[in-house]
């Protein structure tokens, strides 16, 4: 590890002077790091301090930074056209809806409807549901996060602060117990998988007792749970909440804002549980960074009329080139590196584990993966304030990673990382580990 960086340095702390007289306070800033460029999975600050990047602007640098065959995309259509506006048409707008279909987790056609952001596109999943099924109701899981405008603020459920001072948020939104394998929260019958346990659980506490069915137009699902803590739902959940929809004609509407676009090692999350949705969410990687994002629908759903929705930059072109060169290289190259770096972080992370017990939980698919910090094997509890520590830690020793839930790291890094980048970023980790440990000792004892 190299030594300690001393942060900021004078460049970077004379911004952030600046920013806090002019940048709203509200965002969530862990460390100040301040960036000057960033090429592939490393990035250096504007005091030329370089870090390796296991964050990628929380999942978002698909291709990693700069990408050079998306920067020559954006400024070859920069140089053409920037804005058009949605009311006309543009061949790479249509190119990317015609690539959407092909890459859609589900046999039907797809239409898209494209969005700027995460949220946005949760937004449009909600309108589309109550439009096409007439009803007004749905079910969010707790844990889960979707953005932070009204509709979609009413499914986050992961932290309060999300919501203090809010209220009152949209209506209609009832949350249930995530399906954590490491967390359960309720009793599985024997022989019963926990997913299965969960979906019970709506069908025999919710539908049958307080949310009419008919009344329910979707039921929305991070495929893996982001922000809540990079959670891999329990074995049996997809294929029984996929039963449940049928069985009530209940839209599966998946965001995979934060799991899709090959992180997992396929296109979307979903595919690795071998059940179809009927919406899929999508945003952060789709265009490497550039502003983007889409909800994909079957067909026969997607029947609003003309007017119904709309916005000023569906389909930005800029952002429509971006997301071509990233798709590309996203389906000729990165999506098999997610898969087979992922599996090699996540047997590094495993024995990593074996020598720090304060490691209570691994797990994830691809390059998404938690690593989640406890007290004690045994209770459970969990340790934010080492988890914190931790990320201190490693920012000093030149590594930026992020947290979430209440004391998990996310380590998801751009899909092209190498072993050589990840052996080195993990390094740095573990020993950030055992410094964050060490000085969580010394602090108790003094
Ligand atoms: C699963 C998921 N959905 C939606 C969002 C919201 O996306 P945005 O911040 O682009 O609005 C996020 C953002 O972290 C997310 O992880």
């Amino acid at each position: 590890m190299q030594s300690a960086l001393q942060l900021p340095g004078p460049k970077a702390k004379a911004i952030i002077d600046r920013d806090r007289e002019v940048i709203s306070p509200s965002y969530p800033r862990d460390n100040p790091f301040v960036m000057d460029f960033g090429k592939g999975a490393e990035v250096w600050d504007v005091d030329g301090n370089r870090f390796l990047d296991f964050a990628a602007g929380i999942a978002v640098a698909s291709t990693g930074h700069s990408h050079p065959k998306v920067v020559k995309a954006i400024q070859d259509q920069a140089e053409k056209f920037i804005h058009i506006s949605s009311d006309y048409y543009h061949q790479k707008w249509v190119a990317f809806g015609e690539k959407l279909n092909t890459i859609a987790p589900f046999q039907e056609d797809a239409l898209s409807f494209m969005t700027n952001s995460g949220t946005e596109s949760v937004e449009a999943a909600i309108k589309l549901a109550r439009h096409y099924t007439g009803r007004t109701q749905f079910i969010g899981f707790l844990g889960g996060f979707h953005g932070r405008t009204m509709g979609s603020l009413a499914f986050t459920a992961s932290k309060p602060c999300y919501h203090e001072g809010f209220y009152p948020l949209m209506n209609g939104v009832t949350h249930v117990p995530y399906p954590d394998p490491y967390r359960p929260v309720l009793q599985s019958l024997p022989g019963e998988h926990y997913g299965e346990t969960v979906v019970r659980y709506i069908e025999e506490q919710i539908l049958a007792k307080v949310l009419p069915h008919r009344d329910v137009a979707g039921i929305m699902v991070e495929t893996i749970q982001g922000e809540g803590g990079y959670v891999v739902p329990a074995p049996g959940f997809y294929p029984a909440l996929r039963d449940l929809c049928n069985r009530y004609q209940i839209l599966l509407i998946v965001d995979e804002v934060q799991s899709g676009m090959g992180r997992t090692g396929k296109w979307w999350a979903i595919e690795h549980f071998g059940v179809e949705p009927d919406i899929v969410c999508v945003g952060k990687g789709i265009a490497s960074g550039v502003p983007l994002g889409a909800i994909i629908a079957r067909k026969s759903l997607m029947n609003w009329t003309t007017g119904t929705h709309g916005n000023t930059f569906g389909g930005n072109p800029i952002a429509c080139a971006a997301a071509l060169a990233t798709i590309e290289l996203i389906e000729n190259e990165y999506m098999d590196n997610a898969a087979e770096v992922g599996n090699y972080t996540l047997d590094a992370l495993h024995e990593i584990k074996t020598r720090h017990p304060s490691i209570g939980d691994v797990r994830g698919m691809g390059l998404m993966i938690g690593v989640e910090f406890v007290k004690d094997h045994q209770t459970r509890e969990p340790d934010d304030e080492l988890r914190d520590r931790i990320i201190h830690q490693a920012f000093e020793g030149g590594l930026l990673i992020l947290g979430c839930g209440i004391s998990t790291i996310r380590i998801s890094p751009p899909l092209n990382i190498s072993h050589s980048e990840i052996d080195e970023g993990l390094q740095i980790f573990e020993e950030a580990i055992a410094l964050a440990a060490r000085k969580q000792y010394s602090a108790h004892v003094a």
